[in-house]
């Protein structure tokens, strides 16, 4: 059977970017920055990203393209007959666990974009307190959050039905520059905002002595969760590129990409909350209960707050289908199901695990494991260990198992880019040493208490 593969470059890009770029930009970033020191965080932010994790893209993409199979097969198709392939099922587990709790905060965002349509923020002058408590009676009740994950794992799953081609890639060439222009516009909105001012000198102007270990632990692990390294996510999607793409420039651009947006959606967000004297660092109620406020007091604010919740959506849905898509590209494959079949096993698996994410914050919030609520557990072991696990069993396989000179044939395409060729050892060097033992120090954090 031939497989799929993505059709141009820019649709390839799209997509890897689509994946990238999602509530980890408007969600995460923002208040990561807030409760992290503002403009000093994203200067460690910025050195994550492209001297660490951006090798380490470039190690996925590797063993994807290589292997031109899914997740669950790449390791072992490149080792055969080695314990390597045990590292296949956590490039597929470890997905499957992060689709069903983001489905949840997807199902957030259609919330408040359905309530954003209606003008549900803006029609009467509300309180932060009030929106608060409204936020907080959604999320801990029964059915509504539910019904909403349900139809945003639904549309997940429809586009990747539709194929890599005719669905994955097709809503990402459509989407992401949708996504670009609504928080461009929303940005330049908010710079004209009185008292802006300040919230950019929050952003930009750092102040050095705020960090510390704590502060580079959470821009590292932000970095690697709004990049989706060390989830099998861009091997699978590096799997449907063409022999002829240049893995660096594709991954280059992705993080480009990702780390561009997360700057202009903290322009469209921090201006606006200096701007009418709220705090930073009200943590992950940011977008969801200071923005509300901010969106029923600023100038057309109900057309704002129907633009970002739209935006929201889509950058949830665009990287869900990512998530999604190595469950599916894994059971077609290796188990020969129909796409349709495969995505109503992932459907059906991950809807049930979002169910008690989704009732953890209500119903079963007293019920935990290990001291965490459902989701935060799973939120948490899967960004602070098996993501981290899996970037780490990826450099190691790149750096340590594979040839030296097959590396570097898949770099540098055969041999055919200069460019690449004169990267590929300070390439090598931090894939073989920096990225393990980088990698290394952050998983033994994140398990110590
Ligand atoms: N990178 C995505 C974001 O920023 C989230 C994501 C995580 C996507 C893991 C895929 C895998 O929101």
């Amino acid at each position: 059977m031939k497989r799929e593969n993505f059709s141009s470059r820019f649709g390839a890009l799209m997509a890897m970017a689509g994946s990238a770029v999602g509530l980890g930009n408007l969600w995460r970033f923002p208040y990561m920055v807030g409760t992290n020191g503002g403009a000093a965080f994203i200067c460690i932010y910025v050195l994550f990203v492209f001297l660490l994790c951006l090798p380490i893209l470039c190690a996925e993409a590797m063993v994807g393209r290589r292997s031109q199979t899914n997740a669950f097969r790449a390791f072992d198709r490149l080792a055969p007959g080695t314990p390597w392939k045990w590292a296949g099922i956590l490039m597929v587990l470890t997905p499957m666990i992060v689709v069903s709790y983001y489905s949840v905060i997807g199902g957030w965002s259609l919330e408040y974009f359905l309530k954003s349509l209606m003008f549900g923020f803006t029609s009467d002058a509300q309180s932060q307190e009030c929106l608060g408590e409204i936020f907080g009676d959604y999320i801990s009740s029964v059915w509504r959050p539910v019904v909403e994950h349900t139809v945003f794992l639904g549309i997940t799953a429809i586009v990747v039905v539709g194929g890599v081609e005719k669905g994955i890639e097709r809503f990402g060439k459509i989407m992401m520059p949708l996504l670009f222009i609504i928080v461009i516009a929303i940005a330049v909105h908010s710079l004209t905002l009185p008292g802006a001012r300040d919230g950019l000198a929050y952003l930009f102007r750092p102040d050095f002595s705020k960090i510390d270990a704590s502060v580079c632990a959470a821009a590292l692990g932000q970095a690697f969760f709004s990049l989706s390294v060390g989830f099998g996510i861009m091997l699978t999607y590096s799997s449907y590129i063409s022999r002829k793409e240049n893995i660096a420039a594709s991954s280059a651009y992705t993080a480009i990409a990702d780390f561009v947006f997360a700057i202009i959606a903290s322009c469209a967000i921090m201006p606006a909350v200096f701007s009418f004297g709220l705090s930073p660092q009200a943590g992950p109620g940011l977008v969801f209960q200071t923005l509300p406020f901010i969106f029923s007091q600023m100038p057309m604010g109900g057309i704002v707050a129907i633009l970002f919740f739209l935006a929201l959506l889509v950058a949830a849905l665009t990287s869900s289908v990512s998530i999604f898509e190595v469950g599916v590209a894994y059971l077609v494959e290796e188990r020969h199901l129909t796409r349709r079949t495969a995505a109503l096993v992932v459907y059906v698996v991950t809807w049930t695990v979002g169910v008690l994410c989704s009732f953890s914050f209500g119903p079963l919030s007293e019920f935990l494991v290990l001291g965490d609520t459902i989701f935060d557990f799973l939120d948490k072991i899967s960004a602070n260990v098996l993501m981290t696990a899996g970037a780490l069993l990826i450099v190691l396989f790149v750096g340590w198992k594979m040839k030296r000179s097959d590396v570097r044939d898949e770099f540098t395409n055969g041999g055919t880019l200069p460019v690449n060729d004169r990267l590929f050892p300070w390439l090598y060097f931090m894939i073989r040493y920096v990225a393990p033992l980088a990698i290394a120090l952050i998983l033994v954090s994140g398990l110590l208490p």
